[in-house]
């Protein structure tokens, strides 16, 4: 559980390396007066993500890092959220495996999206494998995560139908739509609120 502290807003990042349709969604939703979290950094270890515009248009820090060594990167990482006073992490396309000890020092704060119906299809290419295997479902899963890929306990799952004639591209928009809303549900829910 997420501890909130009254009427302050906790101060979360949000870890990106793509699109960042997600962080838009999350910064929407910080925005407004029933969120638990204000969005006060985005990380990338991508300086191509496009969803770093973002940062600039709703003025919030951004931070690119080359995670060519990990472990220093992370010591840096871990000290640019400390500086800003960071309680939480929501990874939103992030495509880097956070270490085991960055992990320990973020305990219970550190939230993903992945868009399957986990424990189903963790990793990448999820939306071809669960066509491949004729699933009639899918969908989209927030979890809290632990030192083990997309394994965390889950806070929150949202299901999709697979239609007929069903692609890779039309299951993604599909479930993408479904994250957009779940991200911010499961922030709810990991307040109690
Ligand atoms: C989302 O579908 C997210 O669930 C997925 O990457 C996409 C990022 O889109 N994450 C993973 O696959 C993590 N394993 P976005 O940049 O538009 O939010």
């Amino acid at each position: 559980m997420v501890k909130s502290t009254g009427y302050k807003k906790v101060k979360a990042a949000v870890f990106i390396s793509g699109t960042g349709s997600n962080l838009k969604s999350l910064i929407k939703f910080s925005k407004k007066k029933n969120s638990p979290i204000s969005i006060d950094l985005i990380i990338s270890n991508n300086p191509k993500a496009k969803g770093l515009k973002l940062g600039k248009v709703n003025k919030i820090k951004k931070k690119v890092f080359n995670f060519k060594n990990k472990n220093k990167i992370e010591n840096q990482i871990l000290s640019v959220l400390k500086h800003h006073k960071i309680k939480m992490i929501c990874l939103a396309g992030f495509m880097k495996i956070l270490s085991r000890n960055f992990i320990a020092k973020f305990k219970g704060k550190i939230l993903n999206i992945h868009p399957s119906l986990l424990p189903k299809y963790k990793g990448l290419n999820t939306h071809q494998r669960v066509l491949d295997n004729n699933e009639k479902y899918s969908g989209c899963t927030v979890h809290f995560v632990n030192s083990k890929l997309d394994s965390g306990k889950i806070i929150l799952q949202k299901k999709v139908k697979i239609s007929k004639n069903e692609t890779r591209d039309s299951l993604a928009k599909k479930v993408i739509i479904q994250e957009h809303k779940l991200y911010p549900k499961a922030i709810l829910k990991t307040f109690n609120l």
